[in-house]
């Protein structure tokens, strides 16, 4: 095994030893630096991308010592994973010297697109085959690869588990500068190879209490928030959910869509509304004030209730609606949210 030790820095108050592939980096910590941070500032090969906690390229194991991290990461960590140390090196401090490990990548199969349709402006359902089994839940989320060796995490809308193979479907949201949008382009003219890498199933975005649920979701998050809040009040026959769209203009044929049947099937138990994204943002003044409040019939009583938060969409949104959530006073452990880079 290489062993590099690196000159230690006299502000540095914690030793953080990483073990990556068969070399072991030793490097000096400065107080209130992530161990990321550090690593980069020490020219120390760390796998890194969006350094905000959402790509999961950081993922690594605490084996020995302490740690404190900017924010929950519950969203990106099962209970399990976090029990067993797992966290993000760019939104971990050490409190202690420490021993990490990277461990090499999960098991990545082989899967091809089968299928896709055109749901909305810039927004794509994509149907996926693997031909083996593949564990996962709806509401966790994947590492895919594409050919041309570019990776980004997309959370799983369906499943269909088979003996031999998994039907998975994902929603795919297109944007200016996306890390694999012009490659999605291509696949949707034709012009690209079908066949992707999938990564082991990750993260635990669910619903995690037993009465009411409000949820905050945009874009291809729309999906994914849909199908959790669906199968949640297929078993729990009591609940009701409080659904909010967050859409430029507060205009989404998509969202009206995808929501009237299930308006239907839950006979009231289910209220959607469409928020215009300068609303939701304070960017203008609006009605959305009053549509949380007052339209809602599922929030009053919310703070007698055991109410569920749901948040799926951008960084920006996730800390709009988790704001707005602490304001409904929704317990901080029940909120489970999905954050898009
Ligand atoms: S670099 Fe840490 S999650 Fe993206």
């Amino acid at each position: 095994m290489l062993k590099w030790i690196l000159k230690k820095e006299p502000k540095a108050s914690h030793n953080v030893a990483v073990q990556k592939g068969g070399e072991e980096f030793v490097y000096a910590v400065v107080e209130n630096e992530t161990i990321l941070d550090s690593a980069l500032a020490k020219g120390i090969p760390m796998p890194y991308s969006c350094q905000v906690g959402s790509c999961g390229e950081c993922r690594c194991k605490v084996v020995k010592g302490k740690i404190s991290q900017i924010k929950d990461l519950r969203y990106m960590f099962s209970d399990d994973e976090i029990a067993n140390g797992f966290t993000l090196a760019c939104q971990t401090f050490p409190r202690s010297n420490l021993q990490l490990r990277f461990d090499s990548p999960t098991q990545v199969k082989e899967g091809r697109i089968v299928d896709f349709e055109k749901l909305d402006e810039d927004l794509y359902k994509v149907l996926i085959r693997i031909e083996d089994v593949f564990d996962a839940l709806v509401g966790q989320f994947f590492s895919l690869i594409n050919t041309r060796s570019t990776s980004r995490y997309y959370s799983i809308v369906s499943l269909q588990k088979n003996i031999d193979n998994c039907l998975l479907e994902i929603h795919v949201g297109l944007k200016t500068d996306g890390v694999m949008s012009n490659w999605w382009r291509d696949i949707f003219s034709g012009e690209a190879s079908r066949v992707i890498g999938v990564g082991a199933a990750e993260g635990q975005y669910s619903v995690r209490g037993k009465g009411n649920i409000i949820s905050f979701a945009s874009g291809s998050g729309l999906g994914v928030t849909v199908a959790l809040i669906t199968e949640y009040l297929r078993s729990n026959d009591a609940a009701e959910a409080a659904f909010f769209g967050v859409f430029r203009g507060g205009q989404s044929n998509y969202f009206e869509n995808i929501l009237s049947t299930r308006k239907e099937e839950f006979n009231g138990r289910l209220k959607a509304s469409i928020i215009d994204s300068d609303e939701f943002y304070q960017r203008k003044q609006g009605n959305f004030a009053k549509k949380l409040t007052l339209d809602c019939p599922v929030l009053s009583g919310i703070k007698s209730k055991d109410v569920s938060g749901l948040i799926c969409g951008s960084c920006n949104l996730v800390a709009r609606a988790k704001s707005l959530m602490a304001n409904l006073e929704v317990a901080e452990d029940k909120v489970s949210y999905d954050e898009f880079s």
